[in-house]
């Protein structure tokens, strides 16, 4: 596998090349999840970048940022099985940032504005920021991102109209443990205690789907936050149903449209995310 600090060591690298390159953003500390966008990177294209950075301006809380699990080691030894065609991008903020480690504003048109938008000020213009910088700095053919962080696959799939990147967009289903959690950098912080009790997050998520023809928005709500309250360790931060096509949360479902309910928990400090499509009435 060859492991670049630099992005003019990656284009260089490439540069004679002249074959399709499929681009994986990442935070690092891989899981399976991370892997199945390789994989579909990896069928998709010749060349394969991984990118590994814990991008700054995108957390809104300073003590988020300094425990976020880095795992290098155990990462290379995930993607050891694509090394003949895989490059390894993990660059210092300098590289990302060639002037200062800060986001620039975007508008997309409220995509932005509620769930992760809502709770995590600042957190979209950050991660808008280090995409657009990646995606002009790597030159991929396609870029893949999963549905996990629904919300975010749909703000770059905006930015990269607004700004005519020309890349293609994948985004990719989301990966599960057996007991339904679903898979996070994140789930490693979690203590025995708090482990055991999340996988309620997706079982309730999917009793709501079960229920979805009878029952309204607030009462999924209600039914969501008192399953998930249950447990001592968990709290709701929010529970939305938003429509797809412009992630605006409603009050009703509206027939022949398609919804999607987001919701985030707090396992002790450790906050997770989830998220489910719902059928069309
Ligand atoms: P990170 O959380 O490391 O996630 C990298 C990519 O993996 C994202 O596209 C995310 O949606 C996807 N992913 C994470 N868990 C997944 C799962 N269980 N199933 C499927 N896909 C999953 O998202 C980021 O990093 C950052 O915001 C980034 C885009 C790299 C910008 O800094």
């Amino acid at each position: 596998m060859l492991v670049f600090t630099t992005h003019s060591e990656v284009r260089s690298f490439l540069k004679d090349k002249k074959k399709s390159i499929g681009l994986v953003p990442t935070m690092g500390a891989l899981h399976k999840g991370h892997v199945s966008l390789v994989e579909k990177a990896a069928q998709e294209n010749e060349w394969i970048i991984v990118s590994i950075f814990v991008n700054p301006t995108q957390f809104n809380n300073p003590e988020d940022l300094l425990k976020y699990p880095k795992s290098l080691e155990e990462d290379k030894f995930l993607l050891a099985p694509f090394k003949k065609k895989l490059i390894l991008y993990v660059p210092q903020s300098k590289d990302l940032y060639p002037e200062k480690l800060v986001s620039k504003t975007y508008n997309f048109g409220g995509l932005e504005k509620h769930m992760e938008g809502a709770f995590r000020e600042e957190h979209f213009n950050g991660v808008a920021t280090v995409v657009e910088s990646l995606f002009r700095k790597l030159h991929p053919n396609k870029a893949y991102f999963g549905e996990k962080d629904f919300q975010q696959l749909q703000i770059i799939r905006a930015l990269n109209s607004q700004l005519d990147l020309q890349i293609e967009i994948i985004g990719c289903p989301i990966i599960r443990e057996d007991d339904g959690l679903a898979m996070s950098s994140r789930n490693s912080l979690l203590s025995p205690a708090q482990r055991k009790s999340v996988p309620i997050i997706f079982k309730t998520l999917q009793e709501i789907i079960a229920h979805q023809k009878e029952w309204n928005i607030s009462k999924m709500e209600t039914y969501f936050r008192r399953s998930i309250e249950k447990e001592s360790q968990l709290k709701v931060e929010y529970f939305f149903v938003a429509k797809t096509s412009n992630l605006i949360p409603v009050k009703q479902i509206e027939k022949e449209k398609f919804h999607r309910i987001f919701v985030a928990v707090f396992a002790g400090k450790t906050r997770l995310i989830d998220t489910v499509e719902l059928g069309i009435l």
